[in-house]
């Protein structure tokens, strides 16, 4: 299943250089199977023409409030009753005055006054526009009226200037709209999680590592996310965007990932260990780099701590989930990995040349618990993590935990 499978977002495109921007927002809601209506300003379509959306959205774009064709096909009423959502971006300053003084003048803000659904603007427009007071008060109104203010951002401009004022990147939207739909089982719960591989120092130039890319870490940070949580996402080198709403700290060794796990653990109320942690370090990380100057060199290694298995064996522990990345004998080496550890879950899956695992955009896992299991059949990494975190939810308030309710 996609995130907003059969979703119907009513998209509304106003006048701003963002609304090139909705193309790609477009192709990102159809990609995860929502149905997009997109209904545009006239000044809009000075910025991208409703052809372009039109073929992206596989829907006849929807623009004057009088239009015997598209009465036609579906009338505004229907059209503000059919929307699940109606999200505005780019939301201009003149846009979102008309919406806070519920003008009806054209189809767009029409729909907005006709609709029960849920509004959601994405304001884009200049710096000094968006903090005029007149903006800030229209913003804080709509506000206070339940209709949602997702950005602006702040950064550089299109007319050259810097501040407050941008439209939200479309895949920040998207994680916004997502937000919208999900179960926020996970709201008022905060998580911690390691992800990536973590490189231990032979000298500076060098490093023991190992392939982990961290995208099962980062799939799972971002469905966390979704599922309404406060998310501490605690990652070796990766090259991987952090998900928006992610906390992220950056380590390198076992040791400094330790050290950050036990900084923020008191505070979360799960904790996930995804990251594959060297299980050794050299004992001496040499100062100069090492000359190759003769035959052969000892490396001596010690054991990094487990930092999974200290987690799990604090006093008071938030429920604990771990990985185990298995070549033969997933579900046996995975039990007593988790017994060993004792873990509240390990999800298991098989590694090695033909199956997924570290550098795969698709896995598979087993996913054990005591008295229970599940397998998690091959899907991508993203909708793998959804699965996950779902498991992860119904475990977490089926053990010692009070529903969120309670
Ligand atoms: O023992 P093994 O390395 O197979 O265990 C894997 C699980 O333990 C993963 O969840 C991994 O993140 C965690 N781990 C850890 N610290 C280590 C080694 C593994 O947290 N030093």
């Amino acid at each position: 299943m996609l995130e907003l499978d059969g979703k119907q977002i009513l998209l509304g495109i106003t006048g701003g250089i963002a609304a090139y921007k909705t193309a790609e927002l477009v192709r990102l809601l159809r990609k995860s199977n929502a149905q997009v209506q997109v209904v545009m300003t006239r000044a809009a379509t000075e910025f991208i023409t409703p052809l372009t959306l039109q073929t992206l959205s596989g829907r006849t774009v929807r623009q004057d409030f009088f239009d015997p064709n598209d009465e036609a096909s579906i009338g505004h009423i229907d059209l503000a009753r059919w929307a699940d959502l109606i999200l505005i971006a780019p939301a201009s300053a003149d846009f979102m005055a008309r919406l806070t003084h519920g003008l009806a003048n054209d189809l767009l803000s029409t729909l907005c006054l006709a609709t029960t659904a849920p509004i959601a603007t994405a304001p884009a427009m200049n710096q000094q526009m968006w903090l005029n007071p007149a903006t800030q008060a229209n913003a804080k109104l709509l506000q206070e009226r339940g209709i949602k203010l997702w950005g602006p951002d702040a950064g550089e401009q299109a007319c050259g200037e810097t501040g407050p004022g941008r439209m939200l990147e479309p895949s920040a939207l998207l994680a916004h709209v997502v937000k919208q739909f999900s179960s926020q089982a996970l709201a008022g719960r905060c998580v911690v999680l390691t992800a990536g591989p973590t490189q231990e120092p032979i000298d500076p130039v060098r490093f023991i590592g190992n392939r982990s890319s961290g995208k099962m870490g980062f799939a799972l940070a971002h469905a966390l996310v979704e599922a309404g949580a406060k998310v501490y996402l605690i990652s070796g080198p990766v090259s991987l965007p952090t998900p928006p709403g992610v906390v992220r700290i950056n380590i390198n060794t076992a040791a400094e990932m330790q050290q950050n796990v036990a900084e923020q653990v008191d505070k979360c109320d799960i904790f996930i260990a995804c990251a594959a942690v060297a299980d050794y370090r050299p004992e001496i990380t040499a100062s100069q780099k090492i000359k190759k100057n003769q035959d052969q060199i000892e490396l001596i290694l010690t054991r990094n701590p487990d930092i999974l298995a200290e987690v799990a064996a604090r006093a008071a522990p938030p429920f604990t989930v771990g990985f185990a990345a298995e070549t033969e004998r997933v579900t046996e080496y995975a039990e007593e990995k988790r017994k060993l550890k004792r873990v509240d879950m390990v999800a298991a899956n098989l590694v090695g040349a033909k199956q997924g695992g570290f550098e795969k955009d698709e896995n598979a896992l087993t996913v054990l618990w005591e008295g229970g299991s599940k397998n998690l059949p091959m899907a991508k990494k993203e909708n793998l993590a959804r699965s996950l975190v779902t498991l992860i939810t119904e475990r977490y308030y089926a053990e010692k935990h009070p529903t969120k309710d309670s």
